[in-house]
């Protein structure tokens, strides 16, 4: 159980573990690259552990030193003699299963904690099926475990049924080893991650629309660059910073991926006070420095192609809602059923809990405020954005909020309470 204590403020400087979605796709291409990559500021948390765990099992090598990561696989990949256990992680699951499935000659089984057992795999499954794939398993590929027998898979256009970056990651993954193109129509656009590492690492990419061509003629690249902050990390202290009265925060070297920052549009739109200052291109994707200062928010509404740009920022965009002025709206975001836990019920049931106004709607919620939060016992429902989500409404309650499973937290992000604990202001005198 953790304690949150109301604070006056928050005030300081914040440097972040590396992004997590880019320290998976780091780790999954530096195994199937020719020369092996070298990364700092890797992802120190427990999922891309998970991904490192696999690819070794696999027969990457794996050199961890400090938060410098390097991953080659000088004999290449081989099939594992025992279960990649994915953990909590559904990047790792469902982005692995997309590289062995295109990989001829290898077998594997993965599988997952209880929580992720419960998510949906058909949506990779099913257009890695339809280039080729070989993937069984007790629940037919349903749900984890999945058996995959890897293949050469043929040349595939996918329409993207479920806006899914993890899916898109798979597909190209598998479309790796093809001799043929692998073209994804994506609708709605996702996080661009794996494109803009592809072309990093020497792959083409051909973008066209809503369309993108990969047309992969050698292994990628080796390649030593810097992962930016993560973004969805910098969420937390971005709403703390915004809710709390005289606070300011300062997030040097932050992703600012524009497929990532879609929280800061909607906090502006809500009247966030803040500055953004670019340092260039690091590994393909675009850093800086984010500054906040307390601000007075006001209710939006958020729907339709915004969601997958903020799709893990909105419990903390809850929060926010529920101490800016007015109706918030958050629609179109039935995806938050199928995450960590089903986060439309486990936000409504904590935050009701702990005094705010907010109605479950089928794919989103309805958050009235500015509400007093009174602070209360909570579950997280062992979700680690939830649970740091719930640490900034503890932030701004009246009396303290006890989140009954704060070591989710490590899934991402480790140091969350220990750098909570640096920033908060609980005397009058700091
Ligand atoms: C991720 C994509 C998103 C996101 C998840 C990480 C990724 O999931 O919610 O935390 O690294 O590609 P979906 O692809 O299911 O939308």
């Amino acid at each position: 159980m953790k304690r949150i204590q109301p604070a006056k403020k928050i005030i300081g400087t914040v440097s972040l573990p590396g992004d997590k979605s880019i320290s998976h796709r780091a780790a999954l291409l530096g195994a199937v690259s020719s020369q092996g990559i070298t990364v700092h500021n890797f992802s120190d948390g427990s999922d891309c552990t998970s991904t490192l765990c696999c690819l070794e099992k696999a027969g990457a090598k794996v050199v961890r030193k400090g938060s410098t990561l390097s991953v080659s696989s000088p004999s290449g990949l081989s099939s594992p003699s025992s279960v990649l256990d994915a953990g909590n992680s559904g990047t790792t699951a469902r982005t692995l299963c997309g590289l062995i499935a295109g990989m001829p000659g290898m077998k594997a089984t993965i599988s997952g904690d209880s929580s992720l057992a419960k998510r949906p795999m058909l949506r990779v499954v099913k257009p890695l099926r339809s280039a080729g794939a070989s993937i069984g398993g007790p629940s037919g590929g349903a749900s984890l475990p999945l058996e995959i027998t890897g293949t050469l898979l043929q040349g595939a256009t996918h329409v993207l049924e479920t806006p899914s970056a993890q899916v898109k990651t798979a597909l190209f993954l598998a479309g790796l080893s093809s001799e043929e193109p692998t073209t994804i129509i994506e609708p709605v656009s996702t996080r661009d991650h794996t494109e803009r590492m592809l072309g990093h690492l020497g792959i083409p990419l051909y973008l066209d629309g809503h369309s993108i061509t990969m047309a992969p003629s050698r292994a990628p690249r080796g390649s030593e660059w810097t992962i930016p902050g993560d973004f969805s990390s910098a969420a937390f202290w971005i709403v703390a910073a915004a809710v709390l009265p005289d606070s300011s925060v300062c997030i040097p070297g932050v992703g600012l991926n524009p497929t990532r920052t879609g929280l800061l549009r909607v906090l502006e739109r809500m009247g966030l006070a803040f500055t953004v200052e670019q340092s260039g291109l690091w590994g393909g994707e675009p850093a800086g420095t984010i500054t906040v200062h307390s601000s007075r928010l006001r209710g939006t509404e958020v729907c339709g192609t915004e969601i997958p740009l903020l799709i893990d920022e909105l419990p903390v965009l809850a929060v926010a809602a529920a101490l800016a002025e007015g109706t918030t709206e958050i629609r179109d975001a039935m995806e938050l059923r199928f995450k960590e836990s089903d986060r439309i019920v486990t936000v409504v049931k904590a935050l009701s809990a702990i005094g705010a106004d907010i109605v479950e709607l089928e794919d989103g919620w309805r958050i009235k405020g500015p509400s007093k939060l009174t602070g209360g016992r909570v579950s997280a429902a062992g979700d680690h954005r939830v649970a740091m989500a719930l640490a900034v409404a503890g932030l701004a309650a009246e009396g303290p909020v006890e989140i009954e499973d704060p070591d989710c937290a490590a899934v991402s992000y480790p140091g969350f309470f220990s750098t909570l604990d640096r920033l908060a202001c609980r005397s009058t005198e700091e």
